[in-house]
């Protein structure tokens, strides 16, 4: 794990990184968290700029997780249906439903009620937590994924130190008291514009003079 001066100066940059560079995002003016829930699943499988339209587009139509789990799940389909992975839809729409029986329709707080739910699992109920309900909890997807292990473990690690409970334990040191919405938008936006899978912008990058990956990416 990096040191505390370490893991200080990673969380200085990055929400200096973001202030001038972060995306102003239609799910990041909300905290309702069926609206970030409804953001998140969308965005699991599909690019941001696919699914502002549809985002929008579904919570007019179900502006509400009451008003969709009165919705019939094959019309919730229909409307999904041009993000594909048509899985989601039917799983969210059953989040819904069960909310609605278990929770009287309010998304439950706790990640073990959140897991316990239809299709959500570390990644999304990290997300729930920390942009709905403002918990100091980490989030690992693809990108942040992509971020922590070049800055931290470096080009040749082995698939071991690599592995998804490092990553996790990392994502989790790395959350700063309080900050855990703008970090973790952080740290998706800094993966998805800045330390890109193919030509990530390093010569621009603030964590470069302690990148363990740099030169190499
Ligand atoms: N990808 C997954 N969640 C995201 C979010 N909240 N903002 C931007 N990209 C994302």
């Amino acid at each position: 794990m990096p040191s505390p001066a370490a893991v200080r100066r990673f969380q200085r940059r990055l929400l200096g990184w973001y202030a001038r560079h972060g995306r102003d995002l239609p799910w990041r003016r909300t905290r309702v968290p069926y609206r970030v829930l409804v953001s998140e699943i969308m965005l699991q499988q599909t690019q941001v700029d696919r699914v502002i339209p549809k985002y929008r587009e579904f919570l007019r139509r179900y502006p509400t997780l009451r008003a969709l789990a009165a919705a019939e799940v094959e019309q919730v389909r229909a409307l999904w249906y041009p993000l594909g992975y048509n899985v989601r839809p039917v799983r969210l729409h059953a989040i819904a439903r069960e909310t609605m029986a278990r929770y009287r329709g309010r998304l439950p707080d706790s990640a073990d009620a959140l897991r316990a739910l239809p299709g959500i699992g570390r990644y999304t109920a990290g997300a729930v937590l920390s942009f709905a309900f403002g918990r100091d909890v980490a989030v690992l997807d693809t990108n942040v994924r992509r971020v922590l292990t070049r800055v931290f473990l470096g080009p040749r690690r082995t698939a071991r130190l690599r592995g998804e409970r490092r990553l996790w334990d990392l994502a989790e040191t790395l959350v700063p008291a309080g900050r855990a919405y703008d970090f973790n938008q952080a740290l998706m936006d800094f993966g998805a514009t800045w330390c890109t899978p193919r030509r990530p912008r390093c010569p621009a990058c603030p964590m470069r003079g302690f990148c363990a990956t740099y030169p190499a990416a």
